[in-house]
């Protein structure tokens, strides 16, 4: 995140810190081989920025922690901390253990056989799930080092109205090119709408009903491998690294059919479904995409399980992305999908992580109804709006041409801002 506060002209801060998260930053910064004072400067900044979701963090017995922060800063945690009505101490704390949790030891990365997972999903229809999966896959998958530039160019022409949509300034989406990572990657969609819209959308054939499909896997009745079913898109701006696994039209079933296996077989864990299915063929790519359906149900359950934090894993690495508009019934579907997910997390004990929220076709002529309802967005707590996308032609062309929207206008608008997706997820 790029700072305000000058580098380089510092002053100490002298606060008090729990020993046991004292001593958990000190290992950390060395196993990152970062100061001290650099990693306190980023904790409070993004503390500030993001805010905190979690319980009160345990300051008992806290003892004295002294560090160099940029000139200002420290007067500005304290007055958050006075917005936020917690002490300093508090707030110190909060800014640590999350800045901790972000920042993973080395040692406890996931291993390059696992794949990140993003799961884009809402049970409310046509608000762009298709779009954004397959854009956020071939940003991924496209050649590295390309769209970095790309998206450099974009946040550089972005006018103050578009950066006021966004709620973020020029300095700090640029901060996010450098971290920009996506491209080069080998990228698998997966179509897990029966509609298969994904799957016609990039000239990929779907699977008819009663064919060998993820579906029949998810069952427990494979036929052969689902290596077998996958098809990889013939453009050359992905070498060979993009790939879909085709949607199937008796997806429709899926829910029942998972009702019937659980009925039937007693080690069938209805949730891990696709997990299981899809398990074998992780390790052949760094990224696996979900293009979820339009409905919540046990297929749902099971996808959301898919984007779960998986034990060692970075948060914020995998997860659910979530497009929606700028109207009042996209706010109550998102509450119900929330919901969703809270119990699927409460009942099985899982965590997992909100990647963003994109407001997609945005279109201000609505005037108040666009413009209020993207200012409720912004002010979600748990979760933050990482794109506000227009409505652009060049999408709806794509489509009409079943051609990769990387592939055919990489340098549009609609191509960047799904860079721009990439760039916010899980951060
Ligand atoms: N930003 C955009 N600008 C222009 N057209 C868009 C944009 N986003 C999506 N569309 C178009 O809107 C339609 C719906 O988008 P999409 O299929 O991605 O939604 P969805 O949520 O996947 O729908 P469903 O719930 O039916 O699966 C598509 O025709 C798509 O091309
Ligand atoms: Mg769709």
């Amino acid at each position: 995140m790029a700072s305000p506060y000058p580098e380089g002209d510092r002053e100490k801060v002298a606060s008090k810190l729990p020993p046991a998260l004292h001593q958990e930053l000190k290992i950390r910064c060395a196993e990152l081989a970062l100061d001290i004072q650099d990693a306190a400067t980023a904790a409070v900044t993004q503390w500030r920025a993001d805010g905190w979701t979690g319980p009160d963090v345990d300051t008992a017995g806290a003892k004295s922690f002294n560090t160099w922060l940029p000139a200002g800063l420290y007067d500005d945690f304290k007055a958050t901390c006075g917005d936020r009505d917690v002490s300093f101490i508090q707030g110190l704390a909060q800014s640590i253990r999350a800045w901790l949790d972000g920042n993973p030891s080395p040692k406890e990365l996931p291993a390059p056989s696992e794949p990140r997972r993003i799961v884009v999903c809402n049970q409310k229809g046509g608000v762009g799930k298709t779009t954004v999966a397959a854009g956020v896959a071939e940003a991924h998958a496209e050649a590295d080092g390309i769209g970095a530039k790309c998206l450099q160019n974009f946040i550089t022409s972005l006018t103050h109205v578009e950066l006021e949509r966004l709620n973020r300034t020029r300095e700090q989406l640029l901060a996010s090119v450098a971290e920009y990572t996506a491209g080069g990657q080998r990228v698998l969609l997966v179509d897990y709408d029966p509609q298969h819209h994904l799957s016609n959308q990039l000239g990929v054939r779907h699977i008819p009903a009663g064919d060998e499909s993820l579906i029949t896997h998810m069952a427990g009745q494979p036929k052969g491998e689902l290596r077998d079913l996958i098809v990889p898109i013939d453009d050359p701006r992905f070498q060979g690294r993009l790939h879909v696994l085709p949607g199937a039209s008796d997806g429709f079933l899926l829910d029942s059919q998972l009702a019937l296996s659980a009925a039937q077989s007693r080690g069938f864990q209805k949730e891990s479904a696709l997990e299981k299915a899809l398990r074998p063929i992780e390790a052949d790519y760094d990224v696996i995409v979900l293009d979820s359906p339009p409905s919540l149900g046990l297929a749902m359950d099971a996808g959301l399980y898919y984007a779960r934090r998986r034990p060692n894993e970075k948060k914020g690495r995998s997860g659910v992305l979530i497009p929606v508009q700028s109207e009042d019934s996209s706010a109550d579907a998102y509450e119900m999908l929330v919901d969703q997910i809270e119990a699927l997390c409460e009942d099985l004990g899982l965590s997992i992580d909100y990647l963003g929220i994109i407001v997609n076709l945005f279109d201000s002529r609505r005037g108040f109804i666009a413009t209020s309802s993207l200012e409720e967005w912004h002010q979600m707590q748990d979760q933050k709006v990482i794109a506000v996308v227009d409505d652009l032609k060049e999408q709806r062309e794509t489509v009409r041409l079943k051609r990769p929207l990387l592939g055919y206008v990489p340098e549009s608008k609609q191509a960047n801002f799904m860079r721009l997706i990439v760039a916010g997820a899980g951060k």
